[in-house]
Order: C-alpha cells, then structure tokens, then sequence
C-alpha cells in the first residue's frame, strides 16, 4: 500500500513537471554597432534615437530584444553591440498555442518574449540553429573522395 502512495506521488510529479510551461529561452549575438560620425566610442541606439557609452544597457522596444555597448578585446578595439532576443519562433504545432494571458508584450525585456502552453504530451519544436554540423555530417566531410 505505501509503495502504491509513492507511485502516484511520483507519476503527478512528472505530470505537472511536463505541463510546465516552455521558458522563453534568450539568444544573444554580436554584431558591430552603430556608430555616429560625431560621437566616436559610443554605440548608437537607433531604437532610442540616443548614443550609449560601452557597458550600458538599452531596450530594443518596439522589439522584444535588449542590446549592451560592448568595446572588442582586440586590437584596434571595435565597437560592438551584443543583442539579446527571444530567439527563433517554434515550429508551428497545432497542439501548441500562444499564451496571450501570460505573454506581456510590452513587458521589458525578456518578459516580453512569448510563452506558449502545450496540450498534454505535446512538445514544441525549435528550429536548427546554425550551429557546427552534427557528428554524422562531419564524417561523411571526412571521407576520402574517390
Ligand atoms: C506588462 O508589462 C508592463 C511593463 O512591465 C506592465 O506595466 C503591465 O502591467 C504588464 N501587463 C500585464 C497584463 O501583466
């Protein structure tokens, strides 16, 4: 009988682990900044219609998205703005929606990413990342061509 307990006590622990809600994931990228002829050193936030000084933060708004001023390590140091987004939209899934109760667009950053909730067992997709080819590719690479 007690072993019965803890069964149920584990299965609805999975339960609600898998109805968890997706989190947003944020994706940051470096991408060299804009800079004005006039204010030399200091990145441009067109979003802002304003120069920022390195090191400071500003919101992307009207996008969902939040940039730094970043001075590159390398010589000469360039000027940099490190993005960060929500990333990639899901794959469309039928059994997946948009939570519009709880994704707050004009939230700032990144409380303004979208949250979707599944159905039961339903599980969102994320589109492939250009990240490094998967080990399979690689090998074929490596063949010798004939
Ligand atoms: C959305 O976020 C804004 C800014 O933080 C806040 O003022 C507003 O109350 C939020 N709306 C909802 C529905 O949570």
């Amino acid at each position: 009988m007690k072993y019965l307990v803890v069964l149920a006590v584990l299965s609805l622990a999975f339960a609600a682990e898998e109805k968890e809600e997706e989190r947003p994931k944020t994706f940051r990228r470096l991408i060299p900044a804009d800079v004005l002829r006039d204010f030399p050193g200091m990145c441009f936030a067109s979003t802002r219609c304003a120069t920022v000084e390195p090191g400071q933060t500003w919101d992307l708004a009207p996008f969902c998205g939040r940039s730094t001023c970043v001075v590159s390590e390398d010589t000469p140091p360039r000027l940099l703005e490190l993005v960060e987004d929500c990333g990639p939209l899901p794959l469309a899934n039928d059994k997946c929606k948009l939570d519009t109760d709880k994704t707050n667009k004009t939230a700032p950053f990144p409380g303004c990413c979208p949250i979707f909730t599944c159905e039961d067992g339903a599980k969102l997709e994320y589109p492939e990342l250009p990240t490094p080819p998967p080990e399979e590719e690689k090998k074929e690479e490596e063949k010798p061509k004939v």
